[in-house]
């Protein structure tokens, strides 16, 4: 087994680390605070390749491998987990979703707009009624010949205010079940696409969630993507990847969060010395950097296992589901160690355990996660690559 990371992956790191530390923490308190959309610095993500970095360089992108991308999220969540989930969002569910599954026509046509971030993408499968029991498609797309006629209602659109192309997923044939549904490349400029109210969050909320509504939209038939009845499996083949993406910014938070504890309590003196010098303080850094430790290496592996083409749908559910776990129960740690200043914001380690609690949400509770892994295990598909393969 090698754990090094190659030069490429190190400069890829220093660079998201750069950008997180000079142009996303100064405003980041102030954004979260007043849920304002970082528009200028997501324009400085796409300029500088953050976008698209698993874009073939033919669509304008990156071409780089999925851990280089897992660098660099976990670089961006230590600091804006806004700005990180449109990176997730945008990179490993619509541009790659489009790249692997899409025409050679939608992806001439909509990468290179994606992976520059010209267009920001949302990927539009929850529902009010469906969100784990994603097959429960109220949203339908009605095939009138030459295009579907799209009508219904999305929740919790990430980047919902800001994106210009949806990848939505809706019902064509209820008798068929999972295989009536398709996946449809929409354009948010195009008649009867409606922006709902942004939703004041508990976390991420300088991320734009909007609820949206699509009234008689007319989608030509050349927007669907694969074959017809191909759309659950495309939400589900998307996801798994997607998973690895919240997974690292999962790792990212609670990373972040242990830093900005050694920090200060290497500097925080009480009872004579630093509390760092503390049992009670210096176990709970232990426990934090084991945990965390084992979260990374379960992320980076599901990245490695993608990048080599290998099954890793369960290794990104339990990337997700341990990380996620971490990032939650040590931001908590996290704000402890601060004591009273953790409650406050100028120390950032409250937005950080403000926005764990997302992850263990979004892209798949921890409970689908686990229905996930569960059914793998149970079938004896744990995938364990061997020497030689
Ligand atoms: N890859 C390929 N195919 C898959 C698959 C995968 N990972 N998972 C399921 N399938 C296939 C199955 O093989 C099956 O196909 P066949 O009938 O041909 O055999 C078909 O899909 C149906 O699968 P299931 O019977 O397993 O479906 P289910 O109804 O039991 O649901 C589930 C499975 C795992 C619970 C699924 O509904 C699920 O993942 N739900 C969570 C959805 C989710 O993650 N939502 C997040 C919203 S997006 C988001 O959050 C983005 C954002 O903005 C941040």
């Amino acid at each position: 087994m090698n754990f090094q990371l190659t030069e490429e992956h190190l400069a890829v790191q220093a660079a998201a680390r750069d950008f997180a530390q000079k142009e996303l923490k100064p405003g980041v308190i102030e954004r979260d605070s007043k849920m304002q959309f970082a528009h200028e610095q997501v324009k400085m993500m796409g300029e500088l390749g953050f976008l698209g970095m698993m874009v073939s360089p033919e669509y304008g992108g990156g071409g780089m491998d999925t851990l280089s991308y897992v660098l660099a999220m976990e670089e961006i969540s230590k600091i804006d987990n806004s700005c990180s989930v449109l990176m997730s969002v945008n990179n490993s569910l619509v541009c790659w979703g489009v790249e692997t599954f899409g025409t050679a026509e939608q992806k001439r046509k909509y990468l290179p707009k994606l992976a520059s971030g010209e267009w920001i993408g949302s990927f539009c499968l929850s529902e009010p009624e469906a969100g784990s029991d994603a097959t429960s498609q109220q949203t339908t797309a009605i095939d009138m010949g030459d295009h579907y006629l799209l009508n219904g209602t999305k929740n919790w659109i990430t980047n919902g205010g800001s994106s210009k192309l949806h990848l939505v997923i809706a019902q064509t044939d209820a008798s068929k079940g999972h295989r009536g549904i398709n996946c449809l490349i929409v354009e948010t400029s195009w008649d009867g696409v409606v922006i709902g109210a942004k939703e004041d969050k508990l976390g991420i909320r300088s991320s734009d969630t909007h609820t949206i509504m699509y009234n008689d939209v007319k989608v030509p038939k050349e927007n669907r993507i694969g074959e017809d009845g191909f759309g659950f499996k495309f939400a589900m083949k998307t996801l798994s990847g997607g998973r690895i993406g919240i997974a690292a910014q999962a790792l990212g938070i609670a990373a972040g969060a242990y830093e900005l504890a050694v920090a200060y309590s290497k500097e925080r003196k009480a009872f004579g010395k630093e509390i760092s010098q503390h049992q009670a303080i210096a176990f709970k850094l232990a426990d934090m950097a084991t945990e965390i430790e084992a979260a990374r290496l379960m992320v980076y592996r599901a990245a490695w296992l993608k990048d080599r083409h290998m099954e890793y749908g369960t290794a990104s559910a339990m990337a997700k589901l341990y990380a996620s776990q971490v990032a939650m129960k040590h931001t908590v740690e996290a704000v402890q160690i601060h004591g009273g200043y953790g409650f406050v914001k100028e120390y950032h380690v409250e937005r950080l355990m403000r926005d764990a609690k997302i992850t263990q949400i979004y892209e798949g509770t921890s409970e689908i996660q686990k229905v996930v892994i569960s059914r793998d295990v149970l079938a004896g598909n744990l995938y364990v690559p061997v020497l030689g393969e």
